[in-house]
């Protein structure tokens, strides 16, 4: 088995199954996948024939396009999978003549935040009560509730 970030990545092909059980690890309910899924490119990562990390594009308008979920298997977390998933995602983005990334995420995710920093996102906006207004039940984290937002750019 491969090691580490130089894992092949693809894209998910029409007709094979979306991975909401790795979907499920960034995003509270099937639901709130369900709101962007359907509008968006899924690539994947695979290892014996197991999908093990996922990320979603979607675009905003034809300039900007956001990372809507980004998630690896917990056995495979801390390799360094997801920053080459954020890679790919940029270098992607680039290519298809995108001139800035977005990803949202709880402002509450430090090591997210730190993540995604690392990868050259900046924060740049708040969206208030994000996770009141979409999410029926309360989601707590580490016994807080996760009310904002914060999202984070990089220009391409
Ligand atoms: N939860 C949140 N962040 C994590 C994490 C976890 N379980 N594991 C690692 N990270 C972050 C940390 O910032 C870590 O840096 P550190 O080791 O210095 O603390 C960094 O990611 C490690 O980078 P990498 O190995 O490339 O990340 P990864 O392959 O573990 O993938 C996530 C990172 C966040 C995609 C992955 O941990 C995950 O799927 N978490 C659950 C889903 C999620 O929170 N998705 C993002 C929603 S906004």
């Amino acid at each position: 088995m491969k090691k580490g970030p130089d894992r092949q990545i693809r894209r998910l092909l029409t007709g094979e199954k979306i991975p909401y059980y790795l979907l499920l690890l960034a995003d509270e309910t099937t639901e709130g996948i369900n709101r962007y899924i359907y509008e968006s490119d899924i690539y994947i990562i695979e290892n014996e024939g197991r999908f093990i990390a996922v990320y979603v594009l979607q675009p905003v308008d034809s300039s900007v396009i956001e990372i809507k979920n980004i998630a690896v298997d917990r056995e495979y977390q801390g390799q360094g999978i997801g920053l080459s998933l954020l890679s790919d995602a940029i270098r992607r983005a680039g290519e298809e003549g995108y001139s800035e990334i977005i990803i949202g995420t709880a402002d509450l995710a430090a090591r997210q935040i730190s993540l995604y920093e690392k990868a050259g996102f900046k924060k740049y906006a708040i969206k208030k009560d994000f996770y009141l207004r979409l999410y029926p039940d309360p989601i707590i984290e580490n016994g807080v509730q996760l009310r904002d937002m914060v999202m984070l750019k990089k220009v391409l």
